[in-house]
Protein backbone atom coordinates (compact mmCIF):
# COMPACT_ATOMS: atom_id res chain seq x y z
CA UNK A 1 0.00 0.00 0.00
CA UNK A 2 1.32 4.04 -0.43
CA UNK A 3 1.40 6.70 2.01
CA UNK A 4 -1.96 7.93 0.74
CA UNK A 5 -4.11 4.73 1.58
CA UNK A 6 -2.55 4.58 4.83
CA UNK A 7 -2.85 8.15 5.45
CA UNK A 8 -6.82 7.70 5.78
CA UNK A 9 -6.36 5.73 9.01
CA UNK A 10 -5.14 8.48 11.09
CA UNK A 11 -8.22 10.58 12.13
CA UNK A 12 -5.99 13.67 12.49
CA UNK A 13 -4.55 13.33 8.76
CA UNK A 14 -8.18 13.48 7.48
CA UNK A 15 -9.05 16.76 5.98
CA UNK A 16 -12.51 16.58 7.60
CA UNK A 17 -11.20 16.41 10.66
CA UNK A 18 -9.06 20.10 10.53
CA UNK A 19 -9.49 23.15 9.11
CA UNK A 20 -6.47 23.49 8.52
CA UNK A 21 -4.35 20.16 7.46
CA UNK A 22 -1.46 19.70 9.58
CA UNK A 23 1.82 18.65 8.84
CA UNK A 24 3.25 16.33 11.60
CA UNK A 25 6.77 16.13 11.35
CA UNK A 26 7.26 14.92 15.40
CA UNK A 27 7.11 11.51 15.37
CA UNK A 28 10.12 10.92 17.08
CA UNK A 29 8.12 12.48 19.71
CA UNK A 30 5.15 11.35 19.27
CA UNK A 31 3.50 8.73 16.41
CA UNK A 32 -0.22 9.32 15.17
CA UNK A 33 -2.46 6.82 16.10
CA UNK A 34 -4.74 4.97 13.60
CA UNK A 35 -8.39 4.50 14.05
CA UNK A 36 -8.08 0.72 14.65
CA UNK A 37 -6.02 1.69 17.83
CA UNK A 38 -8.62 4.40 19.35
CA UNK A 39 -11.46 1.64 18.40
CA UNK A 40 -9.32 -1.31 20.53
CA UNK A 41 -9.38 1.29 23.41
CA UNK A 42 -12.58 2.57 22.64
CA UNK A 43 -14.29 -0.91 22.54
CA UNK A 44 -12.75 -1.84 26.36
CA UNK A 45 -14.20 1.33 27.57
CA UNK A 46 -17.78 0.63 26.16
CA UNK A 47 -17.56 -3.18 26.20
CA UNK A 48 -16.07 -4.33 29.10
CA UNK A 49 -14.39 -1.79 31.17
CA UNK A 50 -13.48 -3.78 33.89
CA UNK A 51 -10.31 -5.54 35.71
CA UNK A 52 -7.95 -7.78 34.23
CA UNK A 53 -7.37 -11.42 36.75
CA UNK A 54 -8.81 -9.67 39.74
CA UNK A 55 -12.60 -10.38 39.43
CA UNK A 56 -14.25 -14.02 38.02
CA UNK A 57 -17.20 -12.53 36.11
CA UNK A 58 -17.60 -12.38 32.32
CA UNK A 59 -16.22 -8.79 31.84
CA UNK A 60 -13.37 -9.53 33.75
CA UNK A 61 -12.80 -12.81 31.71
CA UNK A 62 -12.97 -10.62 28.26
CA UNK A 63 -10.30 -8.60 30.08
CA UNK A 64 -8.36 -11.28 30.50
CA UNK A 65 -7.92 -12.55 27.31
CA UNK A 66 -7.13 -9.74 25.61
CA UNK A 67 -4.71 -8.26 28.05
CA UNK A 68 -3.23 -12.34 27.14
CA UNK A 69 -3.21 -11.06 23.40
CA UNK A 70 -2.07 -8.27 23.51
CA UNK A 71 0.99 -10.13 25.53
CA UNK A 72 1.51 -12.39 23.03
CA UNK A 73 1.39 -9.71 20.23
CA UNK A 74 4.04 -7.80 22.04
CA UNK A 75 6.13 -11.06 22.50
CA UNK A 76 5.52 -11.38 18.56
CA UNK A 77 6.90 -7.84 17.47
CA UNK A 78 9.68 -8.59 19.68
CA UNK A 79 10.78 -12.05 18.80
CA UNK A 80 10.64 -12.94 22.35
CA UNK A 81 10.83 -16.79 22.95
CA UNK A 82 7.70 -16.00 25.74
CA UNK A 83 5.20 -14.21 26.79
CA UNK A 84 6.24 -13.41 30.54
CA UNK A 85 9.23 -11.80 29.09
CA UNK A 86 7.01 -8.75 28.71
CA UNK A 87 6.49 -6.51 31.21
CA UNK A 88 4.16 -3.80 30.72
CA UNK A 89 5.42 -0.23 31.37
CA UNK A 90 3.96 3.41 31.11
CA UNK A 91 6.52 4.25 28.61
CA UNK A 92 10.70 3.49 28.17
CA UNK A 93 11.30 5.62 31.34
CA UNK A 94 9.72 3.55 33.75
CA UNK A 95 11.06 0.29 31.91
CA UNK A 96 14.58 1.43 32.08
CA UNK A 97 13.70 2.91 35.67
CA UNK A 98 12.79 -0.74 36.30
CA UNK A 99 15.71 -2.32 35.72
CA UNK A 100 18.09 0.25 37.64
CA UNK A 101 15.97 0.04 40.48
CA UNK A 102 15.09 -4.04 40.62
CA UNK A 103 18.34 -5.16 39.53
CA UNK A 104 20.50 -5.97 42.49
CA UNK A 105 24.08 -3.44 41.40
CA UNK A 106 26.48 -3.28 43.93
CA UNK A 107 28.52 -0.65 44.95
CA UNK A 108 31.46 -0.03 43.13
CA UNK A 109 29.82 -1.99 39.85
CA UNK A 110 30.23 -0.22 36.60
CA UNK A 111 27.49 1.13 33.96
CA UNK A 112 28.52 2.01 30.82
CA UNK A 113 26.03 4.31 28.04
CA UNK A 114 26.78 6.74 25.58
CA UNK A 115 27.41 10.27 25.22
CA UNK A 116 24.00 11.41 23.59
CA UNK A 117 21.79 9.39 25.80
CA UNK A 118 17.73 10.50 26.37
CA UNK A 119 17.74 11.61 29.98
CA UNK A 120 15.87 8.35 30.57
CA UNK A 121 18.81 6.42 30.00
CA UNK A 122 21.19 8.90 31.91
CA UNK A 123 19.42 10.02 34.93
CA UNK A 124 18.04 6.64 36.45
CA UNK A 125 21.87 5.62 36.40
CA UNK A 126 23.18 9.00 38.21
CA UNK A 127 20.66 8.13 40.82
CA UNK A 128 22.39 4.82 41.41
CA UNK A 129 26.31 6.56 41.44
CA UNK A 130 24.17 8.15 44.65
CA UNK A 131 22.68 5.59 46.39
CA UNK A 132 24.18 2.58 45.68
CA UNK A 133 27.53 3.85 44.20
CA UNK A 134 28.17 2.58 41.49
CA UNK A 135 30.51 4.25 38.67
CA UNK A 136 28.88 5.72 35.80
CA UNK A 137 30.87 5.63 32.55
CA UNK A 138 30.09 7.74 29.43
CA UNK A 139 31.73 6.40 25.96
CA UNK A 140 30.79 10.00 23.56
CA UNK A 141 30.22 9.38 20.22
CA UNK A 142 32.34 9.90 17.21
CA UNK A 143 32.25 13.77 16.00
CA UNK A 144 29.26 12.65 13.01
CA UNK A 145 27.37 11.18 16.05
CA UNK A 146 28.08 7.57 14.69
CA UNK A 147 29.16 4.42 17.12
CA UNK A 148 32.84 4.79 18.10
CA UNK A 149 33.47 0.59 18.07
CA UNK A 150 37.17 0.84 19.00
CA UNK A 151 36.55 3.76 21.89
CA UNK A 152 33.81 1.03 23.01
CA UNK A 153 36.20 -2.13 22.83
CA UNK A 154 38.21 -0.08 25.38
CA UNK A 155 35.95 0.94 27.87
CA UNK A 156 34.15 -2.54 28.41
CA UNK A 157 37.84 -4.28 28.94
CA UNK A 158 37.89 -2.73 32.64
CA UNK A 159 34.91 -4.76 34.15
CA UNK A 160 31.56 -3.39 33.24
CA UNK A 161 28.60 -4.81 34.82
CA UNK A 162 26.32 -3.08 32.42
CA UNK A 163 25.84 -1.86 28.91
CA UNK A 164 22.61 0.40 28.06
CA UNK A 165 22.78 2.32 24.68
CA UNK A 166 20.16 4.08 22.83
CA UNK A 167 19.74 1.76 19.87
CA UNK A 168 18.86 4.49 17.71
CA UNK A 169 19.43 8.00 19.27
CA UNK A 170 16.36 10.74 19.50
CA UNK A 171 18.90 13.23 18.69
CA UNK A 172 20.38 12.30 15.40
CA UNK A 173 18.28 9.45 14.49
CA UNK A 174 21.66 7.15 14.54
CA UNK A 175 21.27 3.35 14.64
CA UNK A 176 24.30 1.88 16.61
CA UNK A 177 25.68 -1.76 15.54
CA UNK A 178 23.96 -3.27 18.53
CA UNK A 179 24.81 -6.95 17.02
CA UNK A 180 28.60 -6.28 17.30
CA UNK A 181 28.14 -4.23 20.53
CA UNK A 182 25.96 -7.08 22.49
CA UNK A 183 28.73 -9.70 21.51
CA UNK A 184 31.66 -7.76 22.86
CA UNK A 185 29.71 -6.81 25.66
CA UNK A 186 28.82 -10.65 26.54
CA UNK A 187 32.42 -11.66 25.34
CA UNK A 188 33.42 -9.17 28.72
CA UNK A 189 30.28 -10.73 30.44
CA UNK A 190 28.73 -7.75 30.83
CA UNK A 191 24.56 -7.37 30.55
CA UNK A 192 23.33 -5.34 27.70
CA UNK A 193 20.10 -3.12 28.14
CA UNK A 194 18.55 -1.33 24.59
CA UNK A 195 16.72 1.67 24.50
CA UNK A 196 14.52 0.58 21.38
CA UNK A 197 12.41 4.06 21.83
CA UNK A 198 13.78 5.15 18.46
CA UNK A 199 14.35 1.54 16.78
CA UNK A 200 11.14 -0.15 17.24
CA UNK A 201 8.61 2.66 15.42
CA UNK A 202 11.12 1.94 12.09
CA UNK A 203 13.28 -1.39 12.49
CA UNK A 204 12.65 -4.94 13.01
CA UNK A 205 13.64 -5.73 16.42
CA UNK A 206 14.59 -9.41 17.55
CA UNK A 207 15.62 -9.84 20.85
CA UNK A 208 16.35 -13.39 20.35
CA UNK A 209 18.25 -13.15 17.30
CA UNK A 210 20.17 -10.08 19.36
CA UNK A 211 20.87 -12.00 22.47
CA UNK A 212 20.05 -9.02 24.04
CA UNK A 213 19.09 -9.05 27.90
CA UNK A 214 17.09 -6.24 28.17
CA UNK A 215 15.26 -3.81 26.20
CA UNK A 216 12.54 -0.78 26.59
CA UNK A 217 10.38 0.76 24.29
CA UNK A 218 7.73 3.71 24.28
CA UNK A 219 3.89 2.61 22.69
CA UNK A 220 3.20 5.94 22.21
CA UNK A 221 6.27 5.99 19.11
CA UNK A 222 4.83 2.84 18.00
CA UNK A 223 1.62 3.93 16.82
CA UNK A 224 0.07 3.05 20.71
CA UNK A 225 -1.41 4.47 22.96
CA UNK A 226 -0.01 7.51 25.16
CA UNK A 227 1.59 5.99 28.16
CA UNK A 228 2.05 2.79 27.47
CA UNK A 229 5.85 0.65 26.75
CA UNK A 230 7.16 -2.49 27.15
CA UNK A 231 10.19 -3.73 28.83
CA UNK A 232 11.21 -6.91 27.65
CA UNK A 233 13.79 -9.14 30.04
CA UNK A 234 15.23 -12.47 29.41
CA UNK A 235 13.32 -14.62 31.77
CA UNK A 236 16.14 -15.75 33.70
CA UNK A 237 17.13 -12.19 34.75
CA UNK A 238 13.43 -11.02 35.16
CA UNK A 239 13.28 -13.86 37.32
CA UNK A 240 15.92 -13.55 39.67
CA UNK A 241 15.06 -9.47 40.25
CA UNK A 242 13.18 -8.50 43.11
CA UNK A 243 10.54 -6.17 42.35
CA UNK A 244 10.74 -2.52 42.33
CA UNK A 245 7.06 -1.07 42.42
CA UNK A 246 5.39 -3.23 44.75
CA UNK A 247 1.61 -4.06 46.28
CA UNK A 248 -1.56 -4.89 44.59
CA UNK A 249 -1.63 -7.46 41.39
CA UNK A 250 2.37 -8.31 42.39
CA UNK A 251 1.83 -11.11 44.98
CA UNK A 252 -0.08 -14.26 45.50
CA UNK A 253 -0.40 -13.73 48.85
CA UNK A 254 0.59 -11.64 52.70
CA UNK A 255 0.53 -11.88 55.89
CA UNK A 256 1.74 -8.93 58.06
CA UNK A 257 4.93 -9.45 57.79
CA UNK A 258 5.83 -11.43 54.79
CA UNK A 259 4.44 -11.71 51.42
CA UNK A 260 5.18 -14.22 48.31
CA UNK A 261 5.43 -12.79 44.90
CA UNK A 262 3.53 -13.70 41.88
CA UNK A 263 5.91 -15.44 39.31
CA UNK A 264 7.08 -12.73 36.05
CA UNK A 265 5.80 -10.78 34.90
CA UNK A 266 2.96 -9.37 36.90
CA UNK A 267 5.25 -9.71 39.94
CA UNK A 268 6.44 -5.99 37.91
CA UNK A 269 3.30 -5.06 37.33
CA UNK A 270 2.09 -3.11 40.11
CA UNK A 271 -1.20 -1.99 40.21
CA UNK A 272 -4.73 -1.33 38.46
CA UNK A 273 -3.16 -1.68 34.79
CA UNK A 274 -3.87 0.03 31.32
CA UNK A 275 -6.29 -2.21 30.10
CA UNK A 276 -7.18 -0.22 27.59
CA UNK A 277 -4.12 0.93 26.69
CA UNK A 278 -2.46 -2.51 26.63
CA UNK A 279 -5.33 -3.92 24.52
CA UNK A 280 -4.77 -0.75 21.50
CA UNK A 281 -0.83 -1.15 22.29
CA UNK A 282 -1.22 -5.03 20.93
CA UNK A 283 -3.63 -3.22 18.24
CA UNK A 284 -0.60 -0.60 17.55
CA UNK A 285 1.94 -3.94 17.02
CA UNK A 286 -0.08 -5.52 14.58
CA UNK A 287 -1.04 -1.88 12.44
CA UNK A 288 2.72 -1.78 12.07
CA UNK A 289 3.72 -5.63 11.26
CA UNK A 290 1.33 -5.11 8.35
CA UNK A 291 3.18 -1.63 7.34
CA UNK A 292 6.59 -3.50 7.38
CA UNK A 293 9.25 -2.34 7.65
CA UNK A 294 11.03 -1.96 4.88
CA UNK A 295 8.35 0.28 3.72
CA UNK A 296 8.77 2.29 6.58
CA UNK A 297 12.07 2.87 6.33
CA UNK A 298 12.02 3.57 2.42
CA UNK A 299 9.45 6.34 2.98
CA UNK A 300 11.46 7.63 5.89
CA UNK A 301 14.40 8.03 3.61
CA UNK A 302 12.91 9.24 0.67
CA UNK A 303 11.46 12.29 3.13
CA UNK A 304 14.68 13.28 4.76
CA UNK A 305 16.47 13.48 1.46
CA UNK A 306 14.00 16.03 0.52
CA UNK A 307 14.73 17.67 4.00
CA UNK A 308 18.55 17.09 4.17
CA UNK A 309 19.03 18.04 0.10
CA UNK A 310 16.83 21.31 0.21
CA UNK A 311 18.71 22.84 3.20
CA UNK A 312 21.94 21.84 1.98
CA UNK A 313 22.98 25.05 1.00
CA UNK A 314 21.44 27.54 3.80
CA UNK A 315 23.29 29.68 5.21
CA UNK A 316 24.40 29.32 8.32
CA UNK A 317 22.63 25.85 9.55
CA UNK A 318 24.40 22.81 11.09
CA UNK A 319 22.88 19.50 10.90
CA UNK A 320 23.32 17.21 13.59
CA UNK A 321 24.57 14.21 12.84
CA UNK A 322 26.18 12.27 9.73
CA UNK A 323 25.67 14.15 6.49
CA UNK A 324 23.69 11.16 4.37
CA UNK A 325 20.12 10.67 5.36
CA UNK A 326 20.49 7.55 5.26
CA UNK A 327 22.06 7.14 8.16
CA UNK A 328 19.74 9.49 10.19
CA UNK A 329 16.02 7.07 10.08
CA UNK A 330 13.22 10.03 9.53
CA UNK A 331 15.32 12.00 11.90
CA UNK A 332 16.27 16.10 10.54
CA UNK A 333 17.87 17.84 13.63
CA UNK A 334 19.61 21.62 12.88
CA UNK A 335 20.34 24.65 14.30
CA UNK A 336 20.59 27.98 12.42
CA UNK A 337 23.18 30.28 13.70
CA UNK A 338 21.89 33.56 15.85
CA UNK A 339 18.69 32.23 15.95
CA UNK A 340 16.43 30.68 18.15
CA UNK A 341 14.85 26.97 17.68
CA UNK A 342 11.85 27.59 19.11
CA UNK A 343 11.19 30.76 17.25
CA UNK A 344 11.73 28.71 14.06
CA UNK A 345 9.47 26.11 15.34
CA UNK A 346 6.90 28.36 16.03
CA UNK A 347 6.87 29.74 13.08
CA UNK A 348 6.66 26.60 10.68
CA UNK A 349 4.05 26.14 13.29
CA UNK A 350 1.52 29.57 12.78
CA UNK A 351 2.96 29.53 8.86
CA UNK A 352 2.24 26.22 7.53
CA UNK A 353 0.84 24.16 10.69
CA UNK A 354 4.08 22.57 10.93
CA UNK A 355 4.61 20.83 13.82
CA UNK A 356 8.27 19.66 14.61
CA UNK A 357 10.18 19.79 17.97
CA UNK A 358 12.97 22.71 19.61
CA UNK A 359 14.94 22.66 21.95
CA UNK A 360 17.18 19.83 23.10
CA UNK A 361 14.79 17.18 22.59
CA UNK A 362 15.84 15.53 26.55
CA UNK A 363 19.39 15.23 25.48
CA UNK A 364 20.57 18.17 27.11
CA UNK A 365 23.65 16.41 28.59
CA UNK A 366 25.08 16.41 24.97
CA UNK A 367 23.88 19.76 24.08
CA UNK A 368 25.72 20.93 27.59
CA UNK A 369 28.98 19.44 26.43
CA UNK A 370 28.88 20.83 23.22
CA UNK A 371 28.01 24.28 23.89
CA UNK A 372 25.22 24.10 21.50
CA UNK A 373 21.80 26.02 22.88
CA UNK A 374 19.15 23.82 21.15
CA UNK A 375 17.60 22.46 17.80
CA UNK A 376 14.50 22.16 15.29
CA UNK A 377 13.86 18.33 15.38
CA UNK A 378 11.52 17.27 12.12
CA UNK A 379 11.27 13.64 12.32
CA UNK A 380 9.10 12.11 9.33
CA UNK A 381 7.29 8.71 9.28
CA UNK A 382 5.28 6.30 6.77
CA UNK A 383 2.32 8.60 6.80
CA UNK A 384 3.94 11.70 5.45
CA UNK A 385 4.45 12.33 1.74
CA UNK A 386 6.61 14.06 0.08
CA UNK A 387 4.61 16.98 -0.65
CA UNK A 388 5.13 17.42 2.83
CA UNK A 389 8.61 17.40 2.63
CA UNK A 390 9.05 19.71 0.51
CA UNK A 391 6.76 22.26 2.02
CA UNK A 392 8.53 21.74 4.90
CA UNK A 393 12.20 22.98 2.85
CA UNK A 394 10.09 25.63 1.62
CA UNK A 395 8.67 27.44 4.79
CA UNK A 396 12.07 26.78 6.33
CA UNK A 397 13.51 28.92 3.03
CA UNK A 398 10.86 32.11 3.70
CA UNK A 399 12.01 31.86 7.66
CA UNK A 400 15.72 32.14 6.81
CA UNK A 401 15.14 34.88 4.79
CA UNK A 402 13.21 36.78 7.34
CA UNK A 403 15.33 36.27 10.35
C1 LIG B 1 15.74 7.38 22.66
C2 LIG B 1 14.68 7.67 23.68
N1 LIG B 1 14.76 7.11 24.88
C3 LIG B 1 13.85 7.30 25.83
C4 LIG B 1 12.78 8.13 25.60
C5 LIG B 1 11.78 8.32 26.69
O1 LIG B 1 10.56 7.85 26.25
P1 LIG B 1 9.27 7.98 27.18
O2 LIG B 1 9.12 9.44 27.46
O3 LIG B 1 8.19 7.45 26.34
O4 LIG B 1 9.55 7.22 28.39
C6 LIG B 1 12.64 8.75 24.37
C7 LIG B 1 11.54 9.68 24.11
O5 LIG B 1 11.62 10.58 23.32
C8 LIG B 1 13.62 8.52 23.37
O6 LIG B 1 13.53 9.08 22.18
Amino acid sequence: MATHDYRIDFPILNPQNNDKPIIYLDTACQSLRPRQVIEAMNRYYTKFPACSGRSNHQLAATVTRLMDEARQQMARFLGASRMEEIVFTRNTTEAINLVANAYDFQTGDTVLIGGKEHNSNLIPWQMLVKRRGIHLKILPPLSDGSFDLPGFEQAISGGVKLVSFGYTSNLDGVTLPVEQIIKLAHKRGALVMLDAAQAAPQRKVNVRALDVDFLALSGHKILGPSGTGVLYGKYKLLDAMNPFMVGGDTVATSTYETCEFLPVPEKYEAGLQDYAGVIGLGEAARYLQAVGFDAIQKQELLLNKIMTEGTIDMQGLHLIGPADPALRSGIFTFYIDGIDSHRIALMLDQMANICVRSGQHCVHSWFNANGIKGSVRASAYFYNTEEEAELFVENLIKIRKVL
